[in-house]
This record gives structure tokens, sequence and C-alpha cells, in this order.
């Protein structure tokens, strides 16, 4: 044994700094409803349904009986070549919140996951369809997709891509995040759509004939908070239709109400060809992600092949008993509690009182939609990042969950906040904020 905390040395930390973390370990060993408890026994408000997940609140308990009946039932089946009635039920289900004609259901295990099967599904329908020329992929800076190689590919966070190779052949659209223009900005920002026009001009550089497909997060969560533009996603919708390019909205976060409907291109009005979905599917009580594709395009990969299989991709977990049956128990409560409805309801209340934090120390920014709030600080000379740390660690000391991304802080509760929780929670940062440098 080498010292006290030896017994936290194997678990390499993802996204952590391992060895502060490990020198201040702070942990979560239980949860319910709206809160975590901490290991010395402190009640952590949730502000951020763990991460961007638990819509429904924490440990329900129908969740948990279905996960337990599934796995004392049918603990693992393949779904290659063989089925189990599941996923099939579940993939109806989430078919029946999609928009319109987006009713083919492909399953994962993660956000990471759905998105490089969906970039793997755009280069097989674009194939399909005769346009085996179209390989080039369009992400966005700041954009992320998670870590698998498609999605560093296209996402656009220099940390997560500097170390690594990626793929050929890739570009990237401009940001939208715009303080100059747009500070303070409740829902969509007024500034911006013209920015959309970067996807012509990457046709025009690199040939329409080249580009397979591009995907955004209709609102960038993980990058801090970044609402589109009025009328931004529907000019990329209409340059992908004049130009033959598949348009791939990355709902992990946005999906299962977390902007007051199934997802945001419902919400918002605009139809993408791809969506991926994780996160709020299962409640995160069992990892789960899925593809939803439009149906024609399905078809055209399903028809192009005379016999056999029809798409070399899977997962040994793809539509596992257990995070089915956790999907379909999820779907169950977010429809009895009318939790999409709820979020909807309790917006503009929220959007008021984050809003309420503008002009206290270090806040240049405030961005809201749905129940989620991005609060950009200052950024501490010399320390970029530093002061939304310190927040964060505050705050969790003071018994609230945020979440910290650069300098920006991110808010996302679980859809059953109350009132008043929103506004212990918006009341502790106002506290909070005045007492970090
Ligand atoms: C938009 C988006 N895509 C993909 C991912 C990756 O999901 P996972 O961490 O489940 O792989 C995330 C995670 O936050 C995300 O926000």
């Amino acid at each position: 044994m080498r010292g006290d905390n030896d017994q936290l040395a194997s678990f390499w930390m993802p996204f952590t700094a391992n060895r502060a973390y490990k020198a201040n370990p702070r942990q979560l060993v239980s949860a319910s409803g709206m809160y975590y408890r901490s290991s010395d026994g402190r009640e952590i408000l949730d502000g951020t349904a763990g991460l961007w997940c638990s819509n429904a609140g924490h440990c329900r308990p129908e969740i948990a009986e279905a996960i337990a009946k599934a796995a004392s039932t049918l603990d693992f089946a393949p779904t290659f070549q063989l089925g189990h009635p599941l996923p099939f039920e579940l993939a109806q289900r989430v078919a029946a919140l999609m928009p319109d004609g987006l009713d083919r259901i492909f399953f994962t295990n993660s956000g990471s996951e759905s998105v490089d099967s969906a970039l793997k599904i755009a280069l097989a329908i674009q194939r399909a369809k005769g346009q085996g020329t179209r390989t080039r992929l369009i992400g966005r800076e700041r954009g992320y997709h998670g870590t698998g190689f498609g999605g560093i590919t296209v996402g656009g966070l220099v940390n997560n891509r500097r170390v690594f190779s990626t793929l050929p052949g890739a570009d990237h659209l401009r940001h939208t995040h715009d303080i100059g223009r747009n500070a303070f900005a409740r829902g969509f920002p007024r500034h911006g759509a013209e920015l959309a026009d970067d996807l012509q001009r990457l046709v025009d550089l690199h040939g329409a004939e080249t580009i397979a497909a591009v995907i955004v997060e209709p609102m960038a969560g993980s990058t801090g908070v970044l609402v589109p533009p009025v009328g931004y996603l529907q000019r990329l919708r209409e340059i992908c239709d004049r130009n033959g390019i598949l348009l791939i909205f990355d709902e992990v976060i946005t999906a299962f109400g977390r902007v007051g409907a199934p997802t945001a291109s419902e919400a918002w009005g605009v139809t993408p060809d791809i969506i991926t979905m994780a996160k709020g599917l299962t409640n995160a009580a069992v990892p789960m992600g899925a593809v939803a594709v439009k149906r024609e395009l399905h078809d055209a990969v399903i028809d192009s092949v005379p016999g056999g299989i029809e798409l070399f991709h899977g997962y040994t977990y793809s539509g596992h008993p257990l995070a089915s049956a956790a999907g379909l128990a999820t779907l169950d409560l977010y429809a009895r509690d009318g939790l999409f409805d709820r979020a909807n309801d309790l917006a503009a209340y929220w959007e008021d009182a984050a809003h309420g934090l503008k002009g206290r120390r270090h806040v240049i920014d405030i961005r809201t939609i749905g129940l989620v709030a991005g609060i950009e600080l200052e950024p501490r000379p010399g320390a970029p990042t530093a002061r939304a740390m310190e927040l964060f660690h505050a705050a969790f000391d003071n018994g609230l969950l945020v979440r910290a991304t650069g300098d920006i802080i991110a808010l996302s509760p679980p859809l059953i906040v109350e009132k008043a929780q929103i506004d212990e929670m918006f009341g502790k940062l106002a506290e909070l904020l005045e007492t970090i440098d």
C-alpha cells in the first residue's frame, strides 16, 4: 500500500483531473428523486440530471423494477440474426416519439456509439443511393459528439482532438457563439443565422458530390449551452436539401424532454434525416443509445442489398434486455407524469430565475432554453476555466450539483424539479459567486 488513497488508484477516471480528484475525492453514494447523497452524508440537489441524463429523477421504482424483472427473466440474448421482444417494442415506442418519418431505430449503448453509428449509416445510405463519392463528414467547431474516432473527427473541441488522429476528409462549420451580439439572450439568440451559410461555402470548396452528411447538436450542451440563432437550423436544412447532404441532429442531450418536447427537432420545427440519442432514453439507469433514421433512407440501404446482412454494423449489446426494459419503463414514466410538457411549462420560470444572475460578479452571459441554462463567467486572467471549476466545487460543498465546462456553469435539472428547487439553485449560485475570486 502506498498512501491513504491507494484504494482510488486503479480507476482511471474519464474526463477527470485524476490527481486532483484523488487528492480530494467527492463521492456520491445514493440518489432519490432530485437529490444525490454524498459519502459524508449530505444531500446534494441535482442541478444537472446526473450528466444531462436522469430526466425523470433518480432511482424511480418503476424503472428499477423493470430492470430487475428483465435481469431475472432474460438476462441477455443476442440480436444478431436472432431477437427477443423488448427491443422491438422499444423501437416502436421510440419511433412514435420521433418527428414524422424517422421511424427506423438502431440501438447502441452510448451517445458516442450512436454518433459513430449515425455517421456510418449516413455513408451506407449515400452508397446505397448510388452516391458513393460522398464520403466527407462535416461537423462544427465547439461541437461535442462523444469520444469515438468518428465523434472526435466531426467534433470541435481541441482538447478532445489534439492527442488523437482523426478520420481524413472531414471539415467544420464555424460555431455560433457570439457574446458580442447575443449576450443574455433568452431562448434563440437573434444574430447568427448566416453562419449556416458556411455549409454552402464548404460545398463550393469541396463539391457537393463529396459530402455525405453534416452533424450538429441542435443545441450544443457540453460545450457550454450554445442555443442556435433564430433561423440557423432551418437554413442548414435548406442547404442540405439543395445539395443532397444528409442532416444529422445529435440529440443525445436534447431528446426526451430537455427542451419541452420529445426532441428539439419537433420543438423547433426542423426535421433532420437522422437523430442520435442516448442518456434520457433509459433515464441513464442502464446505458443505452439509439439512432433514428428516416424510413425511406433505411429502406434504401435494405433494398440495395439483394440478400444477406444489409449493414455490417452493430454491438453485442444492441437492444440489451435490461436496457430495453429500462427504456420502456422510462418512456412510460415520461408519458404518465407528462414530463415533457412539465419541462415546457416550467421553462419561463426557469428562464427568469437563471437571468436573475445577470449583474452578479464575473457573469458575462446567461443563455437559456427549455430546462437548460448556461452561465458564462469572465475567465480569470492567466487561469482560464479555474473560476468555473472553483464554483463547481463550492456548489457541491454547499449541496448543489452543477456542471463546469470551460468557464461556463451549465444547469439541466431532472424534469421533475420544483419551483422552490429552481430558486434554491440560482439563489445558491448567486451567493457563491460573491465568494469566488
Ligand atoms: C451531443 C452529445 N453527443 C454525444 C455524447 C456522448 O455520449 P456518451 O458519453 O454517452 O458516449 C454526448 C455526451 O454528453 C453529447 O452531449
